[in-house]
C-alpha cells in the first residue's frame, strides 16, 4: 500500500503529538501485516505557495491552450497532484490552529484541487472527484476538548473544511481520529485523550489491514 504521509505541525518532531500519532498509525499498519511504502510530506518544510493570479489564470486555461509560462506556473502543483494520485491512501496528521486547519495544510489543499487532475468538470457544470479509490485518515490534535457536550464543541471549523474540500475531490468518507483535550486541561485528561486516540488508531489500522488484505487477494 502506497501511503502519502503528511505532517502539518509547526512543532519539532519530538514535541508534536500529531506527528507522533501519525507515526503510531503507520507502525500499527505494519504490525497488522500491511506492506507499506511511504511517501513523506512535511507541509511545514515544503510549504506550498498561496494561490496567485498567475496560478488562477493557468489552472482555468484548458490544458491544450496553456502557454509554456502557464505550464511552468503549474509544474509544482502538477507534481504534488501526481504524488496524491499515485497514493493508495493519505495519512494526514495536523494540529488545530485557531479553531481550524494549519495554513500550511490549507495551501496544500489549494495546490491539489485542480480541474482535470483531481476532479473533472463535466459539460453540464457538475464535478466528479477523482480520489474516490483512496483511503484517507485525518489525525487531528486539539488543545481544547471540542467533543459533543463541551462548551467548545461549536468552535470546530477544522472538521467541516477537511470534509468539504476532500469530498469535492471524491473522498466521501474520510476517517477522523481527534485527540483532545491535549493542552488546556489537567495532565490526567491529556493522558486519557492520548490513550483514546491510540486505541482508535489501532482499531482503524486493523480495519485497514483487513480491507487491504481482501483487496490484495482480489487483485
Ligand atoms: C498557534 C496555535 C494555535 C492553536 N489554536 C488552538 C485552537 O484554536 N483550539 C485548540 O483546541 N487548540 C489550539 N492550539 C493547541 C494545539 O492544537 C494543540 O496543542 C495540539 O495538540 C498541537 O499539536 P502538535 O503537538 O502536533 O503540534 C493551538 C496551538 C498553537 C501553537
Amino acid at each position: 500500500m502506497k501511503i502519502l504521509h503528511i505532517d502539518a505541525s509547526s512543532k519539532f518532531h519530538q514535541w508534536s503529538n500529531s506527528r507522533a500519532l501519525g507515526r503510531f498509525f503507520l507502525e500499527e499498519l505494519q504490525k497488522g501485516g500491511v506492506d507499506i511504502e511511504v511517501d513523506y510530506l512535511d507541509v511545514t518544510a515544503d510549504i506550498q505557495p498561496h494561490v496567485s493570479a498567475d496560478f488562477v489564470q493557468a489552472t482555468y486555461t484548458p490544458e491544450d491552450q496553456r502557454t509554456a509560462q502557464m505550464r511552468e506556473v503549474l509544474a509544482a502543483s502538477d507534481a504534488m497532484c501526481q504524488r496524491v494520485m499515485e497514493a493508495d491512501a493519505l495519512v494526514c496528521a495536523m494540529p488545530m490552529y485557531n479553531w481550524t486547519i494549519p495554513s500550511t495544510f490549507k495551501t496544500f489543499i489549494d495546490t491539489i484541487i485542480r480541474t482535470g487532475v483531481t476532479y473533472d468538470l463535466l459539460p453540464d457544470g457538475t464535478t466528479v472527484g477523482k480520489l474516490g479509490d483512496k483511503k484517507v485518515i485525518f489525525i487531528t490534535t486539539r488543545g481544547a476538548d471540542l467533543r459533543e457536550g463541551s462548551p467548545y464543541s461549536a468552535m470546530d471549523a477544522m472538521t467541516p473544511v477537511l470534509k468539504a474540500s476532500f469530498a469535492f475531490i471524491g473522498v466521501d468518507t474520510p476517517q477522523f481520529v481527534d485527540a483532545q483535550p491535549l493542552q488546556f486541561t489537567a495532565a490526567e485528561e491529556r493522558e486519557a485523550a492520548l490513550v483514546r486516540a491510540h486505541a482508535e488508531l489501532s482499531h482503524l489500522a486493523s480495519q485497514w489491514a483487513i480491507a487491504w488484505d481482501t483487496s490484495a487477494v482480489l487483485l
